[in-house]
């Protein structure tokens, strides 16, 4: 059909033509939202989930929702070398001159404009301008120790915030990217920001080891944030993923062929984005989108996805870490696996295997959902690695 009226969207961070499954998540943000402008406290967010399974696009319709209500929002992706206090800096600059402004020169808001220059000046950056003159502010924000001065300057931020009844929300997506001291930073500005109920609140999202990684920087951690589950759509809503945006552009797709691209998507967003987008190029004009041509496009489909999704992950693989996936896959069985069993197939000391095992978890390809156990990040990267690895390798050189 038509491909300029496609309506399937596969990518990264693209909306969905129809974003199923997430009510509760969308209901628990709003709650959260009008709850920090009641002046109320409320535990902040953190969305946890495998790849692809749309925490980005979430956080940006949960940014929209805090916008609408009112908040002044900052929304990052951090990276394997971001800064906290660099993109903090940034953000939280435009803010606060914009409270600076509108109420003519208010005191807090001045504060803490100066404060944030203090700051700025222990990252040894340059973040630009900052448009104001006036006396330096000494002993605000400036002791160099990142904790103390993220603290001081985010408590300022909400101060000037509520002084002009209004409120800021941070957004960061791939939290998990940051240096252990400076998300423990994060963690500890948002604990006093809580304490003092200031309107701010940070929503987070990354890989399901974010509730145990911030709970072992600060104990207190899973007494701050929520931690919703993003996770696999049901039978139910991936047959709504694909049927509503076929019919909005007039066309048919018969539920039994919705129900088998779940079957061979086991409900992962980005998955249902792919084969709904490539069974609609393939139907004929005109013609109800059946199981069988489910069936023929799916060859295509994971051509196509080996060559991008799974392809970019793999490509920054060293060769010893490829074979320590391709022994994971061997024994994999959809749930967590244990160093034993790696041991038992690789025949390997379980030393070896662990320093593989925490390069890997580095580059955020596998994860621990538990102590003990390890996990792949990527859905269905098991039956990939058997794919591009058909034999499992006679050299185990881990
Ligand atoms: N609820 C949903 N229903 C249908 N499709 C969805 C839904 N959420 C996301 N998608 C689609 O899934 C794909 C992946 O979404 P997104 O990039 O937000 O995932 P992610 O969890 O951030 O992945 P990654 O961990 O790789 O960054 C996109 O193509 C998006 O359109
Ligand atoms: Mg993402």
């Amino acid at each position: 059909m038509d491909p300029v009226r496609n309506p399937f969207s596969p990518g990264a961070g693209t909306p969905p033509p129809m974003l199923v499954g997430r009510e509760e998540i969308l209901m628990q943000g709003d709650i959260l939202f009008r709850r920090i402008l009641a002046g109320r406290s409320e535990k902040s967010m953190m969305l946890t989930g495998l790849r692809g399974v749309g925490k980005t696009v979430l956080l940006g319709v949960l940014e929209r929702q805090a916008k609408e209500l009112g908040f002044m929002t900052i929304f990052h992706e951090a990276g394997e070398d971001s800064r906290v206090g660099v993109f903090l800096a940034q953000g939280l600059r435009k803010i606060l001159l914009t409270l600076d402004s509108a109420a003519s020169m208010k005191k807090r808001a001045r504060k803490a404009l100066l404060a944030l220059r203090n700051f700025v000046g222990t990252l040894r950056v340059n973040v630009g301008e900052f448009g104001i003159s006036a006396e330096p502010l000494l002993g605000y924000a400036d002791s160099g120790n990142l904790e103390a001065d993220l603290t001081e300057l985010l408590v300022l931020v909400g101060e000037a915030a509520q002084e002009q009844r209004k409120a800021v929300a941070i957004f960061i997506d791939e939290i998990q990217y940051f240096e252990k001291e400076e998300f423990g930073a994060l963690i500890m500005a948002f604990h006093r920001i809580q304490q003092r109920n200031l309107p701010m609140v940070l929503v987070g999202a990354g890989l399901p080891i974010l509730p145990a990684l911030a709970g072992e920087l600060k104990s207190y951690a899973e007494r701050l944030f929520a931690f919703p589950n993003v996770g696999t759509l049901t039978r139910e809503d991936a047959v709504k993923a694909l049927v509503v945006p076929i019919q909005k552009e007039s066309a048919e797709i018969t539920v039994e062929a919705a129900e088998v691209i779940y079957e061979k998507t086991s409900g992962y967003p980005y998955f249902i984005q792919e084969w709904g987008s490539r069974v609609w190029i393939m139907t004929p004009n005109g013609e109800k989108i059946s199981s069988d041509i489910v069936e023929q496009a799916t060859e295509s489909v994971i051509v196509r996805l080996d060559e991008s999704f799974f392809r970019v992950r793999y490509d920054r693989l060293t060769s010893g870490e490829k074979v320590f996936l391709r022994y994971m896959a061997e024994i994999y069985q959809g749930v967590p696996i244990k160093m034993e069993e790696m041991v038992k197939i690789a025949g390997k000391k379980s030393g070896t295997l662990s320093q593989v095992k925490r390069l890997l978890e580095k580059k955020g390809v596998i994860y621990a959902p538990r102590y003990g156990v390890f996990d792949f990040t990527v859905p269905l990267f098991d039956a990939f690695m058997r794919r591009v690895m058909p034999k499992l390798p006679e050299n185990r050189k881990f």
